[in-house]
């Protein structure tokens, strides 16, 4: 198993995940970051950390399609290991349904 990042931190990315991560296994995308499945080590220490309750274990069901995506997203996007400043108005996009389709970017972020 492994966990992963959703829809949920699409534009919110506030970051606070990567600081606990001993593996440093996330890698950040425009407006979101993912998991590398194959680099967790399911430590579980992450997902209570995220604002905006992002991260999942793969095990719970449905969630196929985001674990492609982190699998696809964390061989294309640099790594991130440091909090960074989270986006003023990511507050206004914290909860709201079907972000993927409407604001989901596959440009890389900056990383670290
Ligand atoms: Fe990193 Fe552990 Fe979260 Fe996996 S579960 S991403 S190893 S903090
Ligand atoms: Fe995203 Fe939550 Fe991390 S919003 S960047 S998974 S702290």
């Amino acid at each position: 198993m492994t966990y992963i990042v959703t829809d949920n931190c699409i534009r919110c990315k506030y970051t606070d995940c990567v600081e606990v991560c001993p593996v440093d296994c996330f890698y950040e995308g425009e407006n979101m970051l993912v998991i590398h499945p194959d680099e967790c080590i399911d430590c579980g220490v992450c997902e209570p950390e995220c604002p905006a309750d992002a991260i999942r274990p793969d095990t719970e069901p449905g969630l196929e399609k985001w674990l492609e995506i982190n699998k696809t997203y964390s061989e294309q996007w640099p790594v991130i290991t440091v909090k960074k400043e989270h986006a003023a108005d990511a507050k206004d996009f914290d909860g709201q349904k079907g972000k993927f389709e409407k604001y989901f970017s596959e440009k890389p972020g900056e990383g670290d």
